[in-house]
């Protein structure tokens, strides 16, 4: 890549960066990070680029989902475990409604920054730098604690590693197994109607597994029925940090160099400027990537974007994730889908039903409701419909925990109930049954899609 360098960001201007008091401190740990092996290797992001490109193409659905902050204090194998399960299940319901691989990528191992709209926040005419991940501060609202902390760089770095060791060891050693599909169904959802749908769901693969073992196949001889593939993906907003960790392929003749904190890196709303510098860092990295796109994109600017981010045309470099709110989708994804549909630039296309949709509810606490999620998600694959292009997969914010920060959805979380359990270090996230009902939305939409082209494939032979 002609003028690309690892640093070559550093003489760009960036927005979101944390105010350190001591930079020396923050050199002694990019240079310790430098030093530590990847966490991530180069041909698993190059594999993943593989399925990104079956994502663009219509062959795969894109499941992305997980914290929208990860948390040192919430960091512990049950709620792994527990995000892990959800997204299992969501990927059965998915693949049963769309017959299609469903590419799963946590939003883990690494989501521990956060971009925000103003640097400080006031309370009581106190005013502090504003909480900006675990990865720069902490959330108390107290001086010492919202001071930017190099040494968090490092923290998040033995995090992930143990975080991905943990999903790695899920992913092949037997928590993937599909004869244990009923085991996923976490505590608290049992009894309700999500559950129940996902119990039925769940009694037809298992006789469907049956007849296959009587065929011979089973868990033991066939590895796609005990073993998943699993990725990983955060924000790229600490350029630093993943400077330290962007390594050169030495093994293939690509010899790109390749992001390595992470399968795949996506580039936040608010840091999607051409002329700055987490587009100049990312547009070197080998990996997929990512691009939020909210309402304020313009058509020109994106085609622009595109050609920086992707300038050799790669199926399965690039996917644009929409957050355009449930009011603004229909208006402001179509102008992009045509611009980008005229171009002849190859994108994958996601919906992120979730930032769009964020508000604030009387007692405080942010919230999102659920049949604006749905919404969002419907508008999305109507204006794919109506462009006959790809919905290629969801991004959104869930945890496997029993949260109260959504509104809606069968367990009917109310505003006044918000308070329950809302543990969040960020925005909002769905709850297991929440996730789970999104997924059978999810199925039915992409069933009704492929009940369409069957059609169409009939009247064409
Ligand atoms: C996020 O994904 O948590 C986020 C901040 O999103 P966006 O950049 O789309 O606002
Ligand atoms: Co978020």
């Amino acid at each position: 890549m002609i003028d690309w360098k690892t640093d070559s960001w550093r003489k760009f201007p960036i927005k979101q960066v944390p105010e350190y008091s001591n930079i020396s401190n923050v050199a002694l740990v990019e240079k310790e990070l430098s030093i530590r092996p990847p966490l991530v290797f180069a041909e698993e992001a190059r594999r993943l680029r593989k399925r990104m490109a079956d994502v663009a193409e219509g062959k795969a659905f894109l499941l992305q989902g997980g914290d929208c902050a990860e948390s040192f204090a919430e960091h512990n194998a049950n709620n792994i475990r527990d995000s892990f399960r959800v997204l299992l299940q969501m990927a059965v319901v998915l693949t049963f409604g769309s017959a299609l691989p469903v590419i799963k990528i946590g939003r883990l191992a690494g989501q521990y920054s956060k971009p925000r709209s103003s640097p400080f926040e006031v309370i009581n005419d106190v005013s502090l730098p504003s909480y900006r991940g675990d990865m720069v501060n902490d959330m108390l609202f107290d001086e010492e604690a919202r001071k930017p902390d190099p040494e968090r760089l490092l923290k998040v770095y033995d995090k992930s590693a143990a975080t991905l060791n943990l999903l790695r060891a899920f992913a092949g050693g037997g928590m993937a197994d599909l004869t244990k599909l009923h085991e996923w169904n976490l505590e608290f959802v049992r009894g309700t109607k999500a559950a129940e749908k996902y119990k039925e769901l769940a009694a037809k693969i298992t006789s469907s597994l049956e007849f296959m073992k009587a065929c011979g196949m089973t868990p033991e001889n066939t590895p796609q029925l005990r073993e998943t593939e699993f990725y990983t993906s955060h924000e790229g907003l600490l350029l630093n940090y993943e400077e330290a960790l962007t390594r050169k392929d030495t093994i293939t003749e690509e010899k790109g160099w390749f992001a390595t904190s992470a399968h795949m890196l996506w580039i936040g709303d608010r840091t999607r400027d051409i002329d700055e510098a987490h587009v100049e860092y990312m547009r070197g990295i080998a990996n997929p990537i990512g691009l939020k796109c909210g309402p304020s994109t313009n058509p020109d600017d994106l085609l622009r974007l595109i050609e920086r981010l992707n300038p050799l045309n790669q199926s399965g470099r690039l996917t644009l994730i929409a957050r355009m709110g449930s009011s603004e989708i229909q208006k402001k994804l179509k102008p992009l889908i045509t611009a980008v549909k005229k171009s002849g630039l190859i994108v994958g296309w996601c919906c992120d039903p979730m930032h769009g949709n964020t508000v604030k509810a009387s007692s405080g606490f942010k919230t999102r409701k659920m049949d604006d999620i749905m919404t969002e998600v419907k508008g999305f694959f109507e204006v794919h419909k109506e462009m006959d292009t790809i919905p290629g997969g969801v991004h959104f914010e869930m945890t496997g925990q029993n949260v109260t920060e959504c509104v809606g959805g069968v367990y009917e979380v109310n505003e006044s109930n918000l308070a329950d359990r809302y543990h969040t270090h960020c925005d909002p996230r769905l709850n297991a049954t929440q996730s789970l009902e999104l997924a059978f939305l999810l199925a039915d939409l992409l069933s009704e899609n492929r009940k369409g082209l069957n059609k169409e494939i009939a009247a064409v032979s």
